[in-house]
């Protein structure tokens, strides 16, 4: 297919469905959050592995996964829950919006649907934070639905299988009908597991193992020596570096304090060291401190924390310093938000992977 194709040019697609299945049958990955072959799925359990899998590793989410499931083995008790404790559970996967809309998901499940799921992909769409791949999955998976689940691992085998050579992000829709088009009726969502299965284990980004694949056979990608080298990719425009202060205040008996980011925004509802805003061009040394939760002897640790956020690289100074037992918050640091935390403490608090970095960069200096 040319460069550039159109849709238009792509119409019935057909692609060997039980040559998968029947790889999927011995050698898909045991995870922890598929029932065993043949048996049903349960839904909560699909939705909450679909959630959290969304821009995340199945490695990463594993003892995430144990951990929700073992605190709240239904999606009522879920519900019943508050939001602070599953942004605490939630707090090092990222991408924190996530949290909030499994929080609110499973309070509109358990209050407009009984505590259980609907079965459909309209349906599914309705619910906060389930967006058009997560229906797709859960309809197919948990519900049997035929459906066109489409992931960046579906993208990546789809792309070569039919070599489309229009690159990604605009190929999308393209692939998204061709998935439309293969997706079968019969065990649809095994389907759509064995072509993750696929994507991540056998069809992989840069160095794929096509003498391991089922069906690289009818592969057009290698038939033309593309199979390394498909999907392309437009390339993304360079990220941005944001810079900021954190100031960490210690007291006597050792608590550091913490303050709960507003609701909205990036992190927000999580915990974090206060400091300033994040910019493209800091204002200068003269108006940091007056970021500072407290009044005190603020000292510049060496180094930075640096982090990557999907829109923006954020590189932060540290500030330290100790005060007594009773010092208090600043007005202008939000004291109603602010608490101090024992240092035992801090595992059990809502903070970000960036916020546990600069607390990480404090203690590390402490024992130097
Ligand atoms: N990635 C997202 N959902 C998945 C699933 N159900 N199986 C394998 N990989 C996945």
């Amino acid at each position: 297919m040319a460069h550039g194709e159109n849709k238009s040019e792509r119409g019935n697609e057909r692609f060997p469905v039980e040559t998968l299945l029947a790889w999927y049958d011995t050698a898909r990955r045991d995870l922890p959050w598929r029932a065993p072959s043949g048996a049903a799925s349960d839904p909560y359990r699909v939705w909450l592995s679909e959630i959290m899998l969304q821009q995340t590793t199945v490695k990463a989410v594993a003892p995430y996964y144990a951990k929700f499931l073992h605190a709240w083995p239904t999606v009522e008790a879920l519900a019943e829950t508050d939001l602070d404790d599953v942004l605490k559970a939630w707090a090092g996967l990222g991408y924190y919006a996530r949290a909030r809309n499994l929080h609110a998901c499973a309070r509109r499940v358990a209050s407009e649907h009984r505590g259980c799921f609907p079965g459909t992909e309209k349906e599914l769409l309705t619910l906060p934070g389930v967006g058009a791949y997560t229906a797709a999955a859960i309809a197919s998976i948990a519900f049997g639905q035929r459906a066109a689940v489409v992931d960046g691992n579906v993208e990546r085998v789809l792309a070569r299988y039919f070599s489309v050579e229009t690159p990604l992000p605009a190929a999308k829709k393209d692939l998204k009908k061709i998935a439309e088009q293969v997706a079968p009726s019969k065990r649809p969502g095994d389907f759509a597991q064995a072509m993750m299965d696929l994507g991540a284990t056998i069809c992989t980004p840069r160095t794929p193992s096509c003498a391991l694949c089922p069906v690289h056979r009818e592969c057009a990608a290698r038939a033309r020596g593309l199979e390394a080298i498909l999907p392309y990719r437009a390339t993304k425009p360079a990220k941005p570096l944001r810079c900021g202060v954190a100031f960490l205040a210690s007291r006597a008996d050792g608590a550091v304090l913490l303050r709960k980011r507003v609701k909205e925004g990036l992190l927000g509802g999580m915990t974090e060291v206060p400091g300033t805003p994040w910019v493209e061009e800091p204002e200068g040394d003269a108006n940091l401190l007056d970021h500072a939760p407290l009044e005190g002897p603020w000292a510049q640790l060496p180094g930075t924390v640096r982090h990557t956020f999907t829109h923006f690289h954020l590189e932060l100074s540290v500030f330290s310093a100790a005060f007594s037992n009773g010092a208090e918050v600043l007005e202008t640091a939000r004291p109603e938000a602010c608490m101090w935390v024992p240092r035992h403490a801090l595992d059990a608090q809502a903070l970000p992977s960036v916020m546990r970095k600069v607390v990480a960069h404090v203690l590390d200096d402490d024992r130097k």
